[in-house]
């Protein structure tokens, strides 16, 4: 008897621990595959139109060229506004990729509030051909509903560098800015505090951000989550002849690539721009209260913790401190990409020519994938 209920004890024992691995298994396994991020494949889908040449190319036969695909509306790159461009100190341009609707209701939440004055204009810019049929229609619907999105015309691939060349194209037919913004959508920003010393800052050559040093290759180059530009700087990028224009599958190289061409530029390396590792996962921003005390923006703050940061953000005018030496925080301002990590070494190519790289063997893609 003893014998046999030991036995059946040891059994249940046995099949609880079983049933409760199991459990723990399948939780990880539905866990690890909702976090990973819905990158749509190339060429997996034949309603889509054919987009070869489009991003990097203005050609003269300008706003038809441009395909609608299934409807989706498209911004349009190539308005001739003109004097009737509308007019703002600050545009801001936040990427995001069309799977982020929380993130974008996270910032809608918090420092897209601020954005009220006519003064500045913000905006979300999403890639516009979209695979899945249902992210494409409720990319649409969030569109039509919020009206501060705008649709580019590529798929969502890892083509910073075309992205963000579309989304200058279309900040300078749009829009007579003095300033312009381009930040990632995982970044917190105090808006208000920024808007405050805008006026107080340089009106040309400024290139402003978080920039990396490799003291060891002596070079340097702004990290594309935040860049503030002003419009001389853009309308530069922009009147670079085509025909021998580079791309480069990372923004940051290939804007680094473009500047080194602009010989007065005043680097503004902003220490209150909190950058790595993502704040979301760092103890220091645990409990944080009034952080545009000390920062103007902070990167890797996903949903919970923008909503959390924007509770008690303490945004507002504070006091504004000149630019510092760019010396004193990196003794070059040159850049070349053949200098740098193996993972990130790409060859620039022509945009003409719509290129590709092989990315996806080396590509970094750590902060995407949570
Ligand atoms: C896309 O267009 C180019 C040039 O018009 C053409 O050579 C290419 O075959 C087209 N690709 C597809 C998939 O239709
Ligand atoms: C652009 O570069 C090409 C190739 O070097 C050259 O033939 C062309 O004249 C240039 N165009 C302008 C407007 O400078």
């Amino acid at each position: 008897m003893i014998l046999q209920r030991r036995r059946s004890n040891s059994f249940l024992i046995f099949f609880l621990v079983l049933t409760t691995l199991c459990s723990i298994l399948f939780t990880i396994y539905i866990i690890y595959f909702s976090t990973l991020p819905k990158i749509p494949r190339r060429n997996s889908s034949p309603r889509l139109p054919n987009i070869s040449n489009k991003g990097c190319t203005s050609s003269s036969n300008s706003e038809a060229s441009i395909p609608n695909a299934n409807n989706v509306p498209i911004m349009n790159l190539r308005k001739r506004l003109g004097k009737n461009k509308k007019k703002v100190m600050l545009l801001i341009i936040v990427s995001t990729a069309p799977a982020r609707f929380e993130r974008r209701q996270a910032i809608r939440t918090t420092w897209w509030k601020h954005c009220t004055d006519d003064k500045v204009k913000c905006v979300f810019v999403t890639d516009g051909f979209i695979v899945d049929e249902i992210q494409r229609e409720l990319t649409i619907q969030e569109r039509n509903r919020y009206n501060d999105m705008e649709l580019q015309p590529l798929m969502g691939g890892r083509e910073f560098g075309l992205r963000f060349l579309n989304q200058i194209k279309w900040a300078h037919a749009n829009f007579d800015f003095q300033f312009l913004l381009r930040i990632d959508d995982d970044y917190f920003l105090c808006l208000k505090r920024l808007l405050s010393e805008l006026p107080m800052r340089p009106k040309k050559n400024l290139v402003w951000g978080f920039f990396h040093c490799a003291r060891a290759t002596q070079i340097t180059w702004i990290d594309e989550a935040f860049m503030i530009f002003t419009a001389d700087i853009i309308d530069r990028f922009l009147s670079q002849n085509e025909s021998v224009l580079l791309c480069h599958p990372h923004a940051d190289q290939q804007i680094a690539i473009w500047l080194a061409k602009i010989p007065r530029k005043l680097y503004f390396h902003d220490k209150r721009l909190y950058h790595d590792p993502p704040a979301s996962f760092s103890r220091k921003f645990d409990n944080i209260k009034n952080i545009c005390d000390s920062y103007i923006g902070v990167h890797g703050t996903y949903a919970d913790k923008m909503k959390n940061f924007g509770q008690n953000a303490n945004d507002g005018k504070k006091t504004v401190v000149d630019i510092p030496k760019f010396s004193r925080f990196c003794p070059t301002t040159r850049f070349n990409y053949r200098l740098m990590d193996v993972r990130f070494l790409f060859h620039p190519k022509l945009c003409k020519d719509n290129p590709t790289w092989n990315v996806e063997r080396t590509m970094f893609i750590g902060r995407e994938n949570n």
